[in-house]
């Protein structure tokens, strides 16, 4: 059976929105584990636009679950990584301007400066996956890196403008598991998955995790606004 992550950003998106304490990742990644996470993810960005560095700490001290900390390749994030220790660490590509991660890491072409990373995250027991399209050659380059695993990039997938295009996605996803799973790879899945697209790549199995954030967070908040304006509205008339 599949495990889910869940990516706990886009709470520390509207707070920072505001600049204030509220609502904190921290307590949404608490609810998260109650509703069934298997894991909670969160993306140290550079520019620290959601996620704060006390976000990634304090999570590391209150999980109950895992603590899977996505970030770029760079000394400032490995040094943290190294302090944290979060259980994993999955390394993906970060432009500033981007609104999100827009694809896959290009292994390939940076075998050289991933491998020393990976090896020191898993010389300290840190499980590291690298974010890959679903590119036999990107996939085979992320196994001679060392890393132990992979997350595969569903964004193409999901964002597939006719159901042709997502099928013809779909099946590089299926190419990719299979091939990663040959290579002895743990294959990891997400971005852009949502409550109607996820199924379809559920059914092909053999992906260990999917890490879900922007469309359960959405939800979330759909699904909790009733609630909360019906106790607002009991004070503003009481
Ligand atoms: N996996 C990776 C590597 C990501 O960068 C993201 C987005 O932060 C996700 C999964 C989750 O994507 P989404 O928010 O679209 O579910």
């Amino acid at each position: 059976m599949a495990q889910l992550g869940v990516n706990v950003d886009h709470v520390a998106t509207v707070r920072q929105a505001r600049g204030t304490s509220e609502p904190d990742p921290v307590t949404a990644a608490a609810l998260a584990e109650l509703g069934g996470a298997d894991s909670i993810t969160v993306h140290l960005r550079e520019d620290r636009r959601h996620i704060q560095d006390r976000d990634v700490r304090v999570l590391r001290q209150t999980l109950k679950t895992r603590l899977n900390l996505e970030m770029a390749n760079t000394r400032e994030m490995l040094e943290f990584a190294l302090q944290v220790r979060p259980d994993s660490v999955c390394l993906v590509p970060e432009r500033r301007q981007e609104l999100t991660t827009e694809g896959g890491l290009d292994v390939l072409h940076q075998e050289l400066e991933l491998q020393p990373t990976v090896n020191r995250l898993q010389a300290e027991g840190i499980v590291v996956s690298l974010f890959v399209d679903p590119d036999p050659a990107q996939i085979e380059a992320a196994r001679r890196t060392g890393a132990a695993a992979i997350e595969i990039h569903t964004g193409t997938y999901c964002d597939a403008p006719t159901a042709l295009r997502a099928q013809s996605e779909l099946a590089k996803i299926a190419a990719g598991v299979q091939l990663g799973r040959e290579l002895g790879l743990i294959v990891n899945a997400g971005h852009g998955l949502n409550y109607r697209n996820v199924t379809p790549v559920v059914a092909l199995g053999g992906i260990e995790e999917f890490n879900i954030g922007h469309s359960i967070i959405a939800r979330a908040l759909l699904v909790g606004m009733e609630r909360a304006v019906r106790e607002m509205a009991e004070l503003v008339r009481r």
